[in-house]
């Protein structure tokens, strides 16, 4: 059945509901270059000020699903269940998840992205290891999950390139802050990835997309229902992101400071977010007899199954990580607690170091970043390291410090907040 495009974009603009088939075919008619990037620009603006009903934003996904391949890991003797994090600052859950869960019995097939804008991404952060590799083919996929039960690599072209296309004209047109959008955008890559399970983490606050509960619980709601009307076992936790995760943000440090948590130590916010996760995990895959996660990363396995997943991707795990050239520290201005340490300012540190990208085709610098010496709550004295600033060139410094003018407070001791807020199913 073939449509007017302009007939579909002023159904929505007009705050219409879309049929099945006009979604069908205007998913199709853009993928195949049918439909005009002006059009469907028009038609992404018209969604993200009208919504979607949830009918709606289930056939959208199931389009993109349908526009490339869908991944089968029936072959494996290990029921397969993943994590996809929404993204935040210093958010390097997945780097110990993936092994950790993989130690407890169950098989990680994850796709991961690359970093844009003041949050990073899993792939960066694993290109700092020498000699990994993010691009695997779907053969090699498999080998790897076959030898060390995990695998972490950037999604093929296959993989519901109606998302990809549409993605990359979403970041701009000032149309990516759709609830229906992010959601399809998201569920229709994991659904396609072939995970029998998904756990997914919202996050919430200034570091986040979602700077409000309200707004993170709606997206969560809305990937849930589409995940488990696909059959995939899916529950969401929504989590803080006002503040960094962990002590380390950006590439070789996030890195580093995951091989510290996969060692039994690490900060307790990426352990306790990191066991969470994995307890999720394995549930969603049925594993309820399994190894408690928090035993795994105690007794050695999960560092096992991470050299496994390292080497098995070409890295070597006890090869040096790049080290920076130059570093800044941040001294307390004064003596008193640390009051606020914005996940946001961070990050935006953390890229203008080089740690991220300003455009897809950009490089990163792999040993750029930010290392917290406290973390709210803690007491601080006058003169004391906050944070130490790494680059490879001193000129960076000035617009990561700009970056960062407001974005801490010496004060009072806050009121100890929850990492996990909420759990969706
Ligand atoms: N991540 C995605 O994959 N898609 C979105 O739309 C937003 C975040």
């Amino acid at each position: 059945m073939s449509f007017d495009a302009v007939d579909v974009i002023r159904t929505k603009r007009d705050g219409g509901v879309l049929s099945a088939e006009q979604i069908d075919w205007a998913v199709d008619a853009y993928t195949r270059g049918a439909i005009a990037e002006e059009q469907m620009a028009s038609l992404a603006m018209a969604i993200l000020l009208r919504g979607m009903t949830r009918p709606e934003v289930a056939r959208w996904t199931d389009a993109m699903i349908r526009s490339g391949e869908r991944m089968d890991w029936s072959e494996l003797s290990s029921p397969t269940t993943d994590k996809h994090s929404t993204g935040g600052v210093g958010d390097k859950i997945t780097l110990p998840l993936a092994p950790l869960v993989a130690a407890c019995g169950a098989a990680v097939p994850q796709l991961s992205g690359r970093g844009l804008g003041h949050t990073g991404g899993t792939l960066d952060k694993l290109e700092s290891i020498p000699g990994w590799r993010a691009s695997l083919s779907n053969e090699e996929m498999l080998e790897v999950l076959r030898t060390a039960g995990a695998v972490v690599c950037a999604a093929g072209t296959g993989l519901a390139p109606a998302d990809r296309k549409l993605y990359a004209l979403r970041d701009v047109t000032g149309t990516v802050e759709s609830i229906p959008l992010i959601a399809s955008s998201i569920m229709s890559k994991k659904i396609a990835e072939g995970t029998g399970a998904l756990v997914l983490d919202v996050k919430v606050g200034s570091g986040a997309f979602m700077k409000n509960a309200s707004d993170a619980r709606e997206l969560a709601r809305t990937m849930v229902d589409l995940g488990t009307d696909h059959g995939v076992r899916t529950v969401a936790l929504l989590t803080a992101m006002d503040t960094p995760l962990g002590r380390a943000v950006g590439n070789a440090v996030e890195v580093a400071e995951s091989v510290e948590v996969l060692s039994g130590g690490g900060p307790a916010d990426v352990v306790e977010l990191a066991v969470a996760l994995a307890r999720e995990m394995l549930i969603g895959a049925g594993l309820t007899d399994a190894k408690d996660p928090a035993e795994a990363l105690r007794d050695g396995s999960a560092m096992d199954a991470w050299r496994r997943m390292i080497t098995a991707q070409g890295g070597d795990p006890d090869a040096a990580l790049p080290i920076p050239r130059e570093s800044h520290e941040v001294k307390a201005p004064e003596t008193g607690f640390l009051s606020r340490l914005d996940a946001y300012g961070v990050g935006v540190a953390a890229w203008r170091l080089g740690a991220g990208r300003a455009r897809k085709e950009d490089t990163v610098s792999y040993a750029a970043g930010v290392t917290l010496h406290a973390k709210p709550g803690d007491e601080v004295r006058e003169g004391q390291p906050l944070l130490t600033l790494h680059a490879d060139e001193t000129d960076r410094f000035e617009r990561a410090l700009e970056a960062l003018e407001g974005a801490y407070e010496i004060g009072g001791k806050p009121d100890p907040q929850p990492l996990i807020i909420d759990r969706i199913a």
